[in-house]
């Protein structure tokens, strides 16, 4: 089995047990043989990653120079960790990436979502993923990090929870009930990754 949806990314709104299912998808490909190369946005390569703790510590920065962080890391994730993994002929799943800064960036902190995706484009090693999968979730009851919540409040999470559905419409991305078994939401996704890599013949 080798899928060759190659690039796929993983969103959702805080407490939709995105991570969870990054993990469980990818250990479930990887016992089948398939090379996978788990990532994470912010993050995924060093340069991200210092800058992850300084982007998610602050309590607000102006809403462009926040794109323009995510942007600038989103670009150094691409150029020395994903391209090489793709180029290798692996798998790359990615737990959040451009649709994040898409809602986050764009729609909750007011910018207009085409002029985060140019931004994002203004390097050519931002690349468009194969397959999007959202993982949606109606309320925040399940949220396990409260500090996180409380910090932001409902508003914030509502907010980003109908971006998410906004983009997901717009863009046809795979939406699933986060609200449902663990095992049947990886079953779900596995589907939706082999369907999408027997579409590319
Ligand atoms: P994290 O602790 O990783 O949360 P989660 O487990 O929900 O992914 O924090 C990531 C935060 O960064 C999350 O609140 C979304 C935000 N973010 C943006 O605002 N823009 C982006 O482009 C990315 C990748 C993340």
């Amino acid at each position: 089995m080798i899928p060759r949806s190659n690039f796929v990314v993983f969103e959702g709104v805080d407490g939709s047990g995105k991570s969870t299912q990054v993990e469980r998808v990818t250990q479930l490909l990887r016992r089948e043989g398939v090379l996978v190369m788990a990532t994470r946005e912010p993050g995924g390569c060093d340069f991200a990653e210092s800058l992850r703790s300084l982007i998610l510590d602050q309590d607000k920065l102006d809403p462009w120079a926040e794109a323009m962080v995510m942007a600038a890391s989103r670009i150094e994730h691409c150029r020395t960790t994903i391209r090489p993994a793709l180029a290798r002929g692996e798998m790359v799943i990615s737990d959040r990436y451009l649709g994040s800064s898409l809602v986050y960036q764009g729609i909750v902190n007011g910018i207009d979502v085409e002029e985060i995706y140019k931004l994002n484009q203004l390097s050519d090693e931002v690349i468009d993923p194969d397959l999007v999968i959202l993982l949606d979730l109606e309320n925040p009851r399940r949220i396990s990090d409260q500090s996180t919540f409380e910090k932001r409040g409902e508003a914030f999470w509502f907010a980003v929870r109908d971006g998410y559905r906004e983009l997901a419409k717009r863009f046809g991305w795979f939406t699933i009930d986060a609200e449902m078994e663990l095992a049947d939401i990886t079953e779900a996704i596995i589907g939706r990754i082999l369907e999408k890599a027997g579409s590319k013949g």
